[in-house]
Order: structure tokens, then C-alpha cells, then sequence
């Protein structure tokens, strides 16, 4: 029993040990399935080893030779294992967002260059096997994109999901679909994610009683339910005048904390002004009091 209780312990540190790579550096969860959509080539590779030479080996040295900037923190080398166990996401949100000192290579490098350089990097991390953008799940590595309008016969509303292939654009299928309708504060989901179908549509019914603003507008985005964070920019967001035209007041129209003219309501102001009042009243009553102090002094 007591074995058991040790070997559990040990599994769950190990898996505490593998989660915690470069633990102050943390990476979003939906970056770390984030794939490159090609295959890797040996000309990426080469692209990939010049960017590399220009761009990151003043700080990371030769990979293999160790001979880093002496700085704090270390750069370390990018041929060593701790790199070479983090995932393909997690190197590609690294290069991308950076970590004083290491700069944002955002807009230094194109998304293409940066994948490029992990490429080169890749061919020294043993056992690294690229993952193959063709065998992900449904529609999850391809570019895709969304359209949406209403169908006032059925009453939904319907995504066509295009996938952008080699050979023109195609229906995409199997996409999941998530539609979301802009509220006061943030976004409501509107239904369960839903599958598009052989020609790439999918329909959400659309509740006839919600309300919209005082045209009925609503505001409708549906993307690509895509937890590898690998799908290109699949999203669309547009206006549509299908909601139960609704008047209702403004949030900033009236005295509240949000309101851009009259800002804080009237207790507030009272309360801030009483507070501001007492303390005035201490702070002149002791300047009072030390004054009161020398003139005992003098006498
Ligand atoms: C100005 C120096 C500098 C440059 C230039 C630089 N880096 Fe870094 N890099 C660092 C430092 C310092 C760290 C360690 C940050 C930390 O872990 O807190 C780091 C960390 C990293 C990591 C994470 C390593 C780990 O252990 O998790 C990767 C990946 C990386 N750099 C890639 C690159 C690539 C690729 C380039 C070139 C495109 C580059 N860096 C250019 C300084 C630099």
C-alpha cells in the first residue's frame, strides 16, 4: 500500500516536472498545440540556420558549443534537452512574444521565418519527430475561412466554412463552429459547438425574442473551435438586424462609476468628500496642537 502511495507520488512529480518547462516563461495553453503547417525541407532548414546566425546567436551561441551570452538570465543554448522537449507551440510563442532581454520577434520575423528557425533548431534536438500537419484531427491545421448570413425562411443563422487548399478554395467539413453574440459585457455563446456539414455549412437556430439594439441589430462573431491553436485567422464578425429592437437606456446615460460624463454617483461623492473633510480636520488639529507645544516651551 505504502509502495503504491510512493509510486503515485513519483508519476505525479515527474508530470509536475514536464508541465513546469521553464516554469517562468509560462505559455497560454491554446499556443502550445500550435503547429507548423508545412512540412519542414531542408531548405527551411538552411533559411531557417541563416536567420538563426543574424538574429538569435548573438545571445544563444553556436547551438551545441555552449558559448551563450554570460547574461542573466542565461539564454542557455537551444540545443539542449529542456528546449528540445518543449513543444513546437511553445518555441514558436517564445520567439514570438520574447522575454526581456530576449526581444518580441512579432514583427522581426515573419510567422514563415519563425518557423524556419525552429526548423533548424529542430535538427539538433534527438528524437524530435515534426508533427504531421495532414493527420490532424478534422480541421484543425488548415486555413479556413467563414462567411455568415441569416436565412429568414428557417430562421438560423448559417456559417459556410471555406478551406483554402492547394487546388482553390473548397467546403470545408468537419469544422466546428462556435457562434458567439456581443452583449454589454463580452461575448455569449449562443449554442453548442456544431460540425459543418458536406458543403461546409452550419446553422444555428436563432432565438426569436433576443433582444438587439434599438435598430435590432446584434452583433454575431463564429469561429473555428480550434483548441491547436493552429487555424489561420477562421473567424467572421458582422452586424445583423435580426434582434428584437430593444430601447433600452444606455449604460452611461445616467450617474454611475462607467459613465463617461457624469461619472460617480452621488454617494460617492458625498462619502470621498466627508473622508477628505476629516482628514483636513486631523491634520490642521495636530499642525494646532504642536504649535501649542513651543509656545508652552517659550513660556
Ligand atoms: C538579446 C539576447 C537574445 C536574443 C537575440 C535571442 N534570445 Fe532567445 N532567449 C534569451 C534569453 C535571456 C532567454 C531566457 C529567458 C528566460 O528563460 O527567462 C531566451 C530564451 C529563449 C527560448 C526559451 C528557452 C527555454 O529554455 O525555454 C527560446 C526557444 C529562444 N530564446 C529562442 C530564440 C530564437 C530562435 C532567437 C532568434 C530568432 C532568439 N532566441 C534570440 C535571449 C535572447
Amino acid at each position: 500500500m505504502k509502495r503504491l502511495f510512493c509510486l503515485i507520488l513519483l508519476l505525479a512529480s515527474a508530470t509536475w516536472r514536464l508541465e513546469a518547462q521553464n516554469p517562468g516563461w509560462p505559455v497560454p495553453d491554446d499556443q502550445k498545440g500550435k503547429i507548423c503547417l508545412v512540412k519542414f525541407t531542408p531548405d527551411m532548414v538552411k533559411q531557417g540556420e541563416a536567420i538563426y546566425m543574424k538574429n538569435c546567436q548573438s545571445c544563444h551561441g553556436i547551438p551545441t558549443k555552449k558559448n551563450f551570452a554570460a547574461i542573466v538570465p542565461s539564454p542557455g543554448d537551444l540545443s539542449e534537452s529542456k528546449v528540445g522537449s518543449q513543444k513546437d507551440g511553445e518555441l514558436f510563442y517564445r520567439i514570438t512574444t520574447g522575454k526581456v532581454p530576449m526581444p518580441e520577434f512579432r514583427n522581426i520575423l515573419t510567422e514563415d521565418e519563425r518557423w524556419s528557425v525552429i526548423s533548424f533548431v529542430r535538427t539538433y534536438h534527438k528524437g524530435y519527430k515534426q508533427p504531421d500537419p495532414e493527420k490532424l484531427a478534422g480541421a484543425a491545421g488548415k486555413r479556413i475561412r467563414l462567411s455568415m448570413a441569416y436565412d429568414t425562411v428557417k430562421k438560423k443563422i448559417m456559417v459556410k466554412a471555406v478551406e483554402l487548399s492547394k487546388d482553390g478554395p473548397q467546403p470545408a467539413k468537419g469544422a466546428e463552429v462556435v457562434i458567439f453574440i456581443q452583449r454589454y459585457f463580452g461575448n455569449m455563446q449562443l449554442a453548442d459547438p456544431k460540425p459543418t456539414s458536406e458543403y461546409g455549412y452550419a446553422g444555428f437556430d436563432w432565438p426569436q425574442d433576443l433582444p438587439g439594439d434599438k435598430r435590432g441589430n446584434v452583433i454575431v462573431t463564429a469561429r473555428v473551435n480550434d483548441p491547436t491553436g493552429s487555424m489561420q485567422e477562421a473567424l467572421v464578425k458582422d452586424t445583423l438586424t435580426i434582434g428584437v429592437p430593444t430601447d433600452k437606456p444606455s449604460l452611461t446615460d445616467t450617474r454611475a462609476m462607467w459613465s463617461t460624463r457624469d461619472k460617480a454617483p452621488v454617494w460617492v461623492i458625498l462619502t470621498y468628500t466627508l473622508a477628505v473633510l476629516v482628514v483636513w480636520y486631523f491634520i490642521i488639529y495636530i499642525i494646532l496642537a504642536v504649535l501649542d507645544i513651543r509656545k508652552i516651551k517659550q513660556v
